[in-house]
C-alpha cells in the first residue's frame, strides 16, 4: 500500500498564548523525530500558529503545523475580507496543511459544499495540503444515508481537481454525532464508510490515486479506542480534537499508530 500515517491534532478554538507554547512543546518533547513513519500534524487557533511554529522551529522539529480553515479567495491587490486569514498567509506562517469543510465551520459559518470546494482548490494552487472533512449527522446516520451523505460532499469537493492534487490530499470522516460525545461509531462501521469514500475516490480518479490518498477518521478518537480504530485498513490515521489538547494523550495515539499501522 505505501500510505503514510496521519495523527493530526485540531485544537479548535483552545488554548491562550502560553498554554498553546507550553502544549507546542510538551508535544514536541515526546513526538519530535520519534516517528518518521508517521506525519505528525499540529493545527492551533490562526492566533496561536506563529508560536507554536516557533516552538517546532527551535527544536528542529519534524512535527508540522495546519490552520483550521482559509478563506475562499485570493483576491489580487487591496483584499476587502474584513476577519479572514488568506491562504498566502498561512503559508507566511509556514502551514503545510489546513483543515476545510470541519462540520462544525460547516454548521456555525454556513460553508455550504460549493464553498468547501473552492477552498480545497486555492489550497491546492498554493501548496497547501487540504484535510477535507466530510461526516452525517445523526439523523441522517439513523436514516441509513452515511454513505450517500459523504460521497456528495466528498464529491463536490474533489470534482474538477487533477488526479496528482487528489492524491496527496487528505480526507476526514468525522461523524458529526461523535465529534466530543464520547460516541464512536463500531469500527467495522468507521472501514466500511472510508472504504466508500476510497471507492468513490477510485470512481472518480482511478485505482492508483484511491490507493494514494489517505482518509482519516475522527470524533472521539482517544488512547483508550485508537487500538480498535487505527489499524483499519481503510484508516491511515486520525484528526483528533479533545485528546490533542493533552501531550500525553496525544502521544499515547500517535505510539498507538507507530504499533498498529503497518502500512
Ligand atoms: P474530538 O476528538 O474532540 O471528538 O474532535 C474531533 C474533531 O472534530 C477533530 O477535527
Amino acid at each position: 500500500m505505501g500510505r503514510k500515517a496521519v495523527i493530526a491534532g485540531n485544537w479548535k478554538m483552545n488554548c491562550t498564548w502560553a498554554s498553546s507554547v507550553r502544549l507546542a512543546q510538551r508535544i514536541s518533547d515526546c513526538c519530535d523525530k520519534k516517528y518518521p513513519d508517521i506525519d505528525i500534524i499540529l493545527c492551533p487557533p490562526f492566533t496561536y500558529i506563529k508560536g507554536v511554529a516557533n516552538v517546532f522551529s527551535f527544536d528542529r522539529s519534524d512535527i508540522q503545523l495546519g490552520a483550521q480553515n482559509v478563506y475562499e479567495e485570493m483576491p489580487e491587490g487591496i483584499a476587502a475580507a474584513t476577519g479572514q486569514v488568506s491562504v498566502e498567509m498561512l503559508k507566511d506562517l509556514e502551514c503545510s496543511y489546513c483543515i476545510v469543510g470541519h462540520s462544525e465551520c460547516r454548521q456555525h459559518n454556513g460553508e455550504s459544499d460549493e464553498l468547501v470546494a473552492r477552498k480545497v482548490k486555492l489550497l491546492l494552487e498554493h501548496g497547501i495540503i487540504p484535510i477535507i472533512c466530510c461526516g452525517e449527522s445523526l439523523e441522517v446516520n439513523k436514516a441509513g444515508g452515511t454513505v450517500e451523505f459523504v460521497s456528495g460532499q466528498i464529491r463536490t469537493a474533489l470534482e474538477g481537481l487533477s488526479a496528482t492534487d487528489v492524491a496527496k490530499s487528505i480526507i476526514a470522516y468525522e461523524p458529526i454525532w461523535a465529534i466530543g460525545t464520547g460516541e464512536v461509531p463500531i469500527p467495522e462501521k468507521i472501514d466500511a464508510i472510508c472504504a466508500a469514500i476510497r471507492g468513490l475516490v477510485r470512481e472518480m480518479f482511478g485505482s492508483e490515486v484511491a490507493e494514494a490518498v489517505r482518509i482519516l477518521y475522527g470524533g472521539s478518537l482517544k488512547p483508550a479506542n485508537a487500538h480498535q480504530i487505527l489499524p483499519l485498513e481503510n484508516v491511515d490515521g486520525g484528526l483528533i480534537g479533545g485528546a490533542s489538547l493533552d501531550a500525553e494523550d496525544f502521544h499515547d495515539i500517535v505510539k498507538s499508530a507507530k504499533e498498529l499501522m503497518k502500512r
